[in-house]
Order: structure tokens, then C-alpha cells, then sequence
């Protein structure tokens, strides 16, 4: 391939901006051309796109956000919208697009490489959403960012000896609640992949620890749940506990990549082009047992996985 096109689609995650930047230098210093196509599938549909060269993304490896932006477009779900960015990847000369977002965006991928523009999947999202990848871009940063908000949180939690019930984003998983209740020692955190009763992991949890001398708690709760202020409201009454609900919305998505983040959108963004220049599409890039691989854009689709039972078992008996 000659010529390559590049775009992030989908929630915009930190780490985005390094791993565009490994695809534009990869490309550039094995002969290739870049184009960065603007907002995602929208901007393959107008043709929203710019030329891109090795010093186009100096100073952006350490930036949250993404340079290209980012957007959700329906009319790329209908075939209409499919034709019309085939077509500009044909006048533009675009022989194949590394992808950087989520699972959406990754069946985008599939769809587009279907009608032969051969497409490399990475994945960027907080969320670490993505059946086939152990890690996504993105989440690293935002469980620090979470966990030094819900610090801060902590603080004044304690000073009012107050019960705070915390939403975190993630969509209809529950990566970023587990882990993150776990680091900041969460008395429950509740996720939509596990059962739960309020009564009994809440209500139940809190007074038995009151008995033990705990006075503050922090409740962590998936967006997937929601009821956050209700679920306060609750706390209140049923414990006599001063509750407040926080929903820490997208301060979660944006910030500074960690280093996690800039090393792995650095390896996964290389591995994206050198599939590319090998003439190979339809794939996608993930991560397994800290090693960079790449498998078949179907199969990718396919898989499934879920939260990790063990972990949230031991918050339970360690959280106490
Ligand atoms: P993410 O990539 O973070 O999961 P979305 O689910 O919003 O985010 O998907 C991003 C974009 O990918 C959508 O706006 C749409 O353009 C495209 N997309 C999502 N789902 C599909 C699908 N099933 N088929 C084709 N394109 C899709
Ligand atoms: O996929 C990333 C994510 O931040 C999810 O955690 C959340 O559900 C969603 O995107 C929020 O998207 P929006 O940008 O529409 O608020």
C-alpha cells in the first residue's frame, strides 16, 4: 500500500493522540503516505481529511483528546453511508485505515472492509470494553483519573462522616468500577456483569461496618446501574448515614495519557501499519499477557469476555 488513512471514532480516550501519532511515523519512515480523516466515519463520508507527515504529530504523544476528533455517525451504519466513504477512499487513493476506537467503531471497520477498503481495528477506550484485547487505550488513564477524584471525594467523605455513592462511566461494563472501587477501597461497588441486592450488599454491608467503628463509605456504581441519587436517598434513610451521590461524568475521559497508555498506543498503532504495508486488512490489534497480537476482524467480533469474579470477590472481604 501506498497510501493509508487514519481516524478515531467513538468516545475519545487519552492515549488516542500516541497511538495516531505511531501510525503516522510508522507509515511515513517505511514510504508511505497518511491522511488523518477528521471525526471519525463522518469524516471518511465528506471527505473531511488532511495530509499528514512526521512532524505533524510532534507534541501530541503526552496530549489527552485526539487531534483528528472524534464523532459517532449513523448514516455509516446504512449502506448509503458505507458507498459514500468507499468512494471518497477511491478518489483519495486510500488503500487501507487504521481504525482507533471502540467495539462500534471496530464493526465499522468490518463493514468497510467488506466492500474492500481492508481496515486494521485498534482498540482506544476507557471503557476496556473490547472482548478480544486484555487492555484498551485509555483505560490506565482514566482508572488514575478516577481514583485520584474519588481521593479527593475521600477527603471530604471522612470530614462529614457521610456515605458517598460514586458513578464511573464505562458504559454497560464494569472494568473501571471494579478496579477502581478496588484502589480506593469501595465498601461496595456494584456492576451490571454481577448480581447484587441492595439490602444485603448495601444497606447490610455499611451497618455491619458501622459496628465496627466506620463512620464514612464510599459506594462505587457503574453507569451500567445508574440510580445513583436514588440509591443516596436510600442509603440515608435506611442508615441514617448523611449521603451524597457524585457522578463523575467526562472529567474520566480526558487528562494526560498515563505511560501505559502511550506505550501501548505506540505498539498497537506500529503493529497496525506493518499489517497494513504486509498488504494484510480485516484485522484488528489487542493485547494478551502484556504481548501485542493481532487476529482476524470476525473473530475479534465474536469473542466475548467478562469481569473478573476472583477480583470482585476479594473487594467483598477486603473492603469491610
Ligand atoms: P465505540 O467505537 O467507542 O464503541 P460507538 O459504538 O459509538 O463507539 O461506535 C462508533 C461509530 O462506529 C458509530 O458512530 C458508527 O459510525 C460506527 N458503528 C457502530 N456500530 C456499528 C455497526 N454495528 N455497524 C457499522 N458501524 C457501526
Ligand atoms: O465509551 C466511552 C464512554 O465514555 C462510555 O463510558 C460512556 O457510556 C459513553 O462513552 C458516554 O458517551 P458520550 O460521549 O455520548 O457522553
Amino acid at each position: 500500500m501506498k497510501k493509508i488513512g487514519v481516524l478515531t471514532s467513538g468516545g475519545d480516550a487519552p492515549g488516542m493522540n500516541a497511538a495516531v501519532r505511531a501510525v503516522v511515523r510508522t507509515a511515513c519512515e517505511n514510504g508511505m503516505e497518511v491522511v488523518g480523516i477528521r471525526r471519525g466515519y463522518t469524516g471518511l463520508i465528506n471527505g473531511d481529511m488532511v495530509e499528514l507527515n512526521i512532524r505533524s504529530v510532534s507534541d501530541i504523544i503526552h496530549r489527552g483528546g485526539t487531534i483528528l476528533y472524534s464523532a459517532r455517525c449513523l448514516e455509516f451504519k446504512e449502506e448509503a453511508g458505507l458507498q459514500k466513504a468507499v468512494q471518497t477512499c477511491k478518489d483519495n487513493d486510500i488503500e487501507g485505515i487504521v481504525v482507533i476506537g471502540g467495539d462500534g467503531s471496530f464493526r465499522g471497520a468490518r463493514d468497510l472492509s467488506l466492500r474492500g477498503v481492508p481496515c486494521i481495528g485498534v482498540p482506544g477506550t476507557i471503557d476496556n470494553d473490547i472482548a478480544c484485547t486484555d487492555y484498551t487505550i485509555g483505560y490506565d488513564t482514566c482508572l488514575n483519573t478516577i481514583m485520584e477524584m474519588v481521593d479527593r471525594v475521600r477527603d471530604t467523605t471522612e470530614s462529614h462522616d457521610r456515605c458517598s455513592v460514586i458513578e464511573v462511566m464505562g458504559r454497560r461494563a464494569g472494568y473501571l468500577a471494579l478496579n477502581a472501587g478496588i484502589a480506593v477501597g469501595a465498601t461496595t461497588i456494584l456492576v451490571p456483569e454481577f448480581d447484587f441486592d441492595i439490602e444485603r450488599d448495601v444497606i447490610e454491608r455499611m451497618r455491619r461496618t458501622q459496628k465496627t467503628g466506620k463512620r464514612h463509605f464510599i459506594i462505587m456504581v457503574a453507569e451500567g446501574i445508574g440510580g445513583v441519587e436514588e440509591l443516596a436517598r436510600k442509603i440515608e434513610a435506611e442508615t441514617q448515614v448523611e449521603s451524597r451521590a457524585v457522578i463523575l461524568g467526562h472529567v474520566q475521559r480526558g487528562g494526560a495519557p498515563t505511560c501505559k497508555d502511550r506505550v501501548v498506543a505506540s505498539q498497537m498503532g506500529n503493529r497496525a501499519v506493518k499489517l497494513l504495508l504486509d498488504g494484510i486488512g480485516n484485522r484488528v490489534v489487542g493485547m494478551k499477557n502484556e504481548q501485542i497480537f493481532d487476529m482476524d476482524i470476525y473473530e475479534a467480533l465474536s469473542q466475548t469476555k467478562t469481569l473478573d469474579r476472583e477480583l470482585f470477590d476479594i473487594s467483598y472481604e477486603i473492603s469491610i
